[in-house]
């Protein structure tokens, strides 16, 4: 009968049979699909894995160390760590359009990652964790840079490293058969049962333009939100939550004085696919206690919203 140990093993013959002696290399985003890609490969093939990390400076708080620590530390593997922060930050300096951000930061994202391959001397395979329903459908989302490139832009005249042949050990799976493949092959709880993360990260959870004192401003807040999740024990429950930092200051009172500070919002839905989504239904009590948390804790937010619109007709995402 199938199971997930025996399929793993199949993938590892599969992986190597397909690769001989080649070089491989794999994008590694922190998120759960290409995490259990990297892990899988190196199962296979070791230290002929190189895995590149494209940091845009956009993750959550202590997310990136998290991934370059992991890999490194618990699994031994070859990891390019590139801290671009500084160059898509600067890129997006007074970009206020969604799409323009995403398109600055796929463009960026692509280039970025093809230097760091150039500079390893190039390799026969990159590895991508597309998953089935990818395969199905190959625009799954809004078209921003999912850091694994999928293969629908791999068209004409590109960099080097979107001629390599493809490795996609997932291309058969569900989203949760990785997180139970990713448990078979020990992956952190951490990153097996993390919410999704879209490619641009923040930059579309902040509408406007971006600095890095806003990127700061709603790490604190998204820090707060999911420590109280997590907390509470809902964590599982939810398919994605997050905060929106909003670009509009609103009056409120703080001991004797008056405040006039940004607002943010808090979100979080239930889901099985992303394609459409539910409100999650917490309770009054969890949500006072997040919004007084997040106006005593973080300087220049005075103001809490709960974004209760479903998907359609909302996104889940504001941008
Ligand atoms: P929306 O906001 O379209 O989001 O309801 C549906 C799912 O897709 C994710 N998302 C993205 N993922 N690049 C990504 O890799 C993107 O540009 C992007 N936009 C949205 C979103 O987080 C949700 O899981």
């Amino acid at each position: 009968s199938w199971t997930m140990a025996g399929f793993k093993q199949m993938e590892i013959e599969r992986i190597r049979a397909q690769v001989g002696t080649g070089r491989v290399i794999c994008g590694l985003s922190g998120g759960v699909d290409s995490s259990v890609a990297a892990v899988l490969i190196h199962e296979a093939i070791g230290d002929q894995l190189t895995c590149i990390f494209v940091d845009h400076g956009m993750m959550r708080a202590g997310e990136a160390e998290e991934v370059v620590r992991t890999f490194r530390n618990r699994f031994n593997i070859h990891l390019v760590h590139r801290d671009a922060s500084d160059l898509f930050i600067g890129a997006l300096e007074g970009v206020t359009d969604p799409e323009i951000k995403r398109k600055t930061i796929g463009r960026l994202f692509v280039e970025v990652f093809d230097e760091e391959a150039s500079k390893l001397g190039g390799a026969d395979f990159l590895a991508q964790g597309t998953l089935y329903p990818d395969v199905i459908e190959s625009v799954s989302h809004t078209g921003g840079p999912s850091v694994t490139i999928k293969s629908h832009h791999n068209v004409g005249g590109l960099p080097e490293t979107m001629r390599m042949k493809l490795v996609e050990p997932l291309r058969e799976l569900f989203k949760d058969e990785v997180r139970v493949l990713g448990r078979e092959l020990g992956i952190p709880e951490a990153i097996v049962g993390r919410h999704p993360f879209p490619g641009p990260g923040l930059a579309i959870r902040i509408p406007g333009d971006i600095t890095r004192e806003k990127l700061d401003l709603l790490r604190k807040v998204d820090t707060i939100y999911l420590e109280e999740i997590r907390t509470a024990g809902l964590y599982d429950a939810i398919w994605q939550a997050f905060a929106v930092l909003l670009p509009v200051r609103t009056v409120g009172v703080m001991g004797d004085g008056r405040t006039y500070d940004q607002a943010c919002a808090l979100r979080a839905v239930t889901s099985t696919d992303g394609m459409t989504a539910e409100v999650y239904p917490f309770d009054m009590g969890f949500l006072n206690r997040v919004a007084g948390r997040i106006v005593n804790e973080v300087r220049g937010i005075n103001r809490v919203t709960y974004d209760i619109t479903s998907k359609p007709p909302g996104t889940i995402e504001w941008e």
